[in-house]
């Protein structure tokens, strides 16, 4: 898909999640004057990472990742030699659930399919999951539930999958927040990022 065919299909489900009344987030995110966090990044990334939710600072610059666990992200990011502009970065639910809590199932069901057109429509070859959420999502959408195991086993590895226009990989790692919390997961987040890469 050329350029501008990319941008009105990512243009069109920014359109679409504007008014999406149908989210149980909408009027908190209204209420607030809080932004849909869409994603931001290359149209035709080889790579896409995929966060949970936006937090606070994401919702009030509509930019997703750009708070505390973006900086983070950030830096793994440059530990990693990947530059931030040559990705594309998203979460699953693209509103801010209240006080920073998990998004729910239901949450996720339905914005999910935001998130497997914005796939569709960049094609990457790598999809990194930031955190045991869009891990589970990805590797059920992938008919990979089988090779499902917790975050602190699945970490740091990479699951061939297929997808509609050809072969993928699903990378599982730590949400970058986790290390804020517990900084002896930072060494292991920079040497899971390095999986990145190599898969390109
Ligand atoms: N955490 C996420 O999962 N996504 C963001 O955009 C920010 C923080």
């Amino acid at each position: 898909m050329e350029a501008e065919k990319r941008n009105d299909a990512l243009k069109k489900i920014k359109d679409e999640l504007l008014v999406f009344k149908k989210s149980p987030l909408y009027k908190y995110r209204t209420e607030n004057k809080y932004f849909p966090v869409i994603g931001e990044g290359s149209h035709f990334a080889k790579i896409v990472l995929v966060g949970e939710a936006p937090g606070k600072n994401e919702a009030l610059q509509g930019r997703p990742f750009c708070g505390a666990s973006g900086r983070v992200l950030n830096q793994l990011l440059e530990s990693s030699g990947t530059k931030r502009e040559d990705v594309y970065i998203t979460n699953i639910v693209k509103d801010r659930p209240p006080e920073n809590r998990d998004p729910t199932e239901e949450e996720k069901k339905i914005y999910a399919p935001f998130l497997d057109r914005q796939i569709e429509i960049i094609q990457p070859k790598v999809i990194a999951a930031l955190g045991r959420h869009s891990m589970e999502y990805l590797m059920n959408r992938f008919n990979l539930a089988d090779k499902l195991e917790p975050i602190s086993y699945a970490h740091g590895k990479a699951f061939e999958a297929k997808a509609s226009y050809g072969r993928i990989y699903i990378v599982a790692l730590y949400h970058p927040a986790a290390s804020i919390y517990n900084i002896n997961l930072r060494s292991t987040l920079v040497s899971d990022f390095k999986i990145i890469n190599s898969l390109v």
